[in-house]
């Protein structure tokens, strides 16, 4: 095609698209390129723009490593994950809702028995939370042996990944459920943090002119054979930023009360939180095996 205009130049682009590729890889092309050319020709976009805007992503590439993925935090800011997580993850039986992963979680944190505390490490004008529930199939029945993965961060506004003070996995665990589906352990008051901005992420809230607070919560990975996985965080009813969270992740049904304890308990304040998993569709089922 050598006369490329304006006007054909989506539909040049999207022919060129091989016959040999999957439906599904020409589906998803052929929309992203129709999308971009669009917003291109909406906002005028200069190229000045265009250029800034590569730079920006070649600046996200340099600052990730293992450890920090600053795409998954522009996606964030830009409600991305809530919203792939909303697609992804219907809510079809009453479950518990679901809601962003963000790129703090660490897989295989210290296994710990039922009621077991996660503070590796004492701040001062930190409140300790008993956190305890039970997890239970859609129709109310307790499930047994339900693995449960729970990080939050330190009174500091860091994660332990992020804190070289920190103990590695300071302020996570995995716990599992009794027979009669119950979890509990020991934490921390979470406190609201911002979102890492001194990368590309950092420079997009500004060109939005946005903050960068979380509200406080604590993130769940609940997961057993035979259900579908549940990731999703418990907000503390009396945090800031419930209503102007920066990744847009707070769901109602996920806010929780963080009661003062009753005189004696080993803990500051007691939160009592339940989930409720769907059965595992048959198509999961035989992927996981
Ligand atoms: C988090 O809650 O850990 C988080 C989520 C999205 C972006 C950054 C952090
Ligand atoms: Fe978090």
């Amino acid at each position: 095609m050598r006369n490329v205009t304006k006007e054909n130049i989506t539909e040049v682009v999207t022919k060129a698209l091989s016959n040999d590729i999957p439906p599904r890889n020409r589906e998803v092309m052929t929309s992203l390129i129709r999308h971009m050319h669009d917003f291109c020709k909406e906002v005028n976009l200069t190229f000045a723009e265009w250029l800034s805007a590569c730079e920006f992503l070649r600046r996200a590439g340099d600052i990730s490593n293992e450890k920090r993925n600053e795409f998954i935090l522009i996606s964030d800011i830009l409600g991305v994950e809530v919203l792939v997580d909303m697609l992804d993850h219907r809510i079809t039986e009453g479950e518990s809702e679901s809601t962003v992963l963000g790129p703090f979680y660490r897989e295989n944190p210290p296994v710990l028995p039922k009621g077991a505390s996660v503070i590796q490490k004492n701040f001062e004008n930190s409140e300790t939370v008993k956190v305890s529930g039970r997890i239970t199939d859609t129709a109310g029945n307790p499930i047994e042996g339900v693995a449960i993965d729970i990080w939050e961060d330190a009174p500091n506004g860091l994660y332990d990944l992020q804190d070289p003070e920190q103990p590695a996995y300071n302020l996570r665990g995995r716990f599992t459920t009794d027979e009669n589906g119950e979890y509990a352990f020991i934490a921390l008051r979470p406190i609201p943090y911002p979102i890492p901005y001194d990368g590309a992420g950092g420079e997009l809230l500004k060109y939005m002119g946005h903050h960068p607070w979380r509200p406080g919560h604590i993130h769940f990975m609940i997961s057993r054979i035979g259900y579908q996985s549940l990731i999703s965080q418990i907000y503390d009813a009396d945090t800031k930023y419930l209503d102007n969270d920066s990744v847009f992740a707070v769901k109602e049904s996920l806010i929780g009360k963080f009661n003062r304890a009753p005189a004696g308990s080993e803990t500051d304040l007691v939160l009592s939180f339940d989930f409720k998993l769907k059965k595992a569709s048959a198509k999961t089922l035989i992927a996981a095996e």
